[in-house]
């Protein structure tokens, strides 16, 4: 005779320990299958006389109620608990401070240049652009370098064909100033105008804390009737003032460059510092509007080329300019 009671406390405490799914599948099997426990109970009635029979087999079925009970109260009980620990797990903390995604961000020298853009750009002056793989013709020839001028040599310009020796109209180069596209510009274009061209320029250099093989130029041409130096002066202050801010002071001195008559060269000093090249510049030389063409001497102007690497330097107060091109992220990060 089975003890029964014995029997559904055993069962109770078995589902209660059940912790999955997989188990209480098994548990199902174990009491409620084909050859499970209680089919085993019922089928062990027959050997009982008839008047136990009966009372065993009610409790017997009381049992199979509870079991099939417990067995469902369990499986809800696993399955809400398993959607609390997702709902917890998944749980959006709508307070946690966003994570910051690194950003890039334009180039020093390009912020430079936009900043002269902007700058030019409400002084009436629209950017205009010219080939970095110039002639000779127009990087030298046309600007009024003599054929003999140290800087058409090999220390300080980068030739590309210079093996064919042809002629200074296909002589290539890369272009060691901007100054070619005042040139380009004068040819295809009817006065007046006013315009700048900032952009790469190339020198075969050795580098240092100064100099670079490459680095940026801004020129600038304005043509009308009647332009002066006092134009000119009256331009560039104003430029200098914006871009470094008010405390600037300029200076003009007379300088010599064979596209130019006169020629000045503009220092700019800042604070207690010393004076500091800013750029090159000057009234435009006749001969220049000669080989862009100009028979008649209708149009006067100025023009002037300005470092953009050594405006950065001067005003971000950095010394060596092969920083600009080391591509070091601690340096660029602070711009
Ligand atoms: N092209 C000169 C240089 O690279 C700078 C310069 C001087 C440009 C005088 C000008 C100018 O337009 O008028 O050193």
């Amino acid at each position: 005779m089975e003890d029964l009671n014995k029997r559904k406390k055993e069962i109770e405490k078995d589902i209660q320990g059940i912790a999955s799914l997989a188990m209480l599948k098994s548990a199902f099997k174990k009491y409620l299958g084909k050859q499970g426990l209680i089919n085993r109970l019922f089928r062990s009635l027959t050997d009982l006389p008839i008047t136990q029979k009966k009372e065993q087999g009610r409790q017997i079925n009381l049992i199979k109620i509870a079991t099939e009970q417990a067995l469902e109260k369990k499986e809800i009980e696993i399955k809400d608990k398993a959607r609390e620990d997702t709902i917890k797990k998944e749980k959006i903390d709508i307070t946690r401070p966003a994570e910051k995604k690194e950003q890039g961000h334009l180039h020093i020298l390009t912020q430079v240049q936009e900043e002269i853009i902007t700058i030019f750009q409400s002084m009436g002056f629209s950017t205009v652009a010219g080939p970095d793989i110039e002639t000779e013709w127009y990087n030298f020839d046309a600007l009024n370098v003599p054929a003999s001028h140290p800087a058409r040599d090999i220390q300080d310009t980068l030739w590309l064909e210079k093996e064919k020796e042809q002629d200074n109209r296909s002589n290539l180069l890369l272009r060691t100033q901007t100054s070619p596209v005042q040139v380009r510009y004068l040819e295809k274009n009817n006065p007046p105008f006013r315009i700048i061209v900032p952009g790469r320029v190339y020198r075969n250099e050795a580098t240092d804390a100064s100099h670079e093989v490459q680095f940026y130029q801004c020129e600038g041409l304005m043509i009308d009737k009647d332009i002066s130096v006092a134009n000119f002066k009256a331009i560039i202050s104003s430029f200098l003032k914006r871009f470094f801010g008010t405390e600037i002071k300029t200076r003009f001195r007379p300088g010599y460059f064979p596209f130019t008559e006169p020629g000045f060269e503009v220092d700019a000093k800042r604070g207690n510092n010393e004076w500091m090249e800013m750029m090159g510049a000057g009234m435009v030389h006749p001969n220049v509007f000669k080989a862009a063409g100009y028979v008649q001497r209708d149009w006067q102007g100025f023009a002037f080329g300005m470092g953009i690497d050594r405006l950065a330097m001067v005003k971000y107060k950095i010394d060596d300019i092969r920083l600009f091109y080391s591509g070091d992220l601690r340096f660029l990060k602070q711009f």
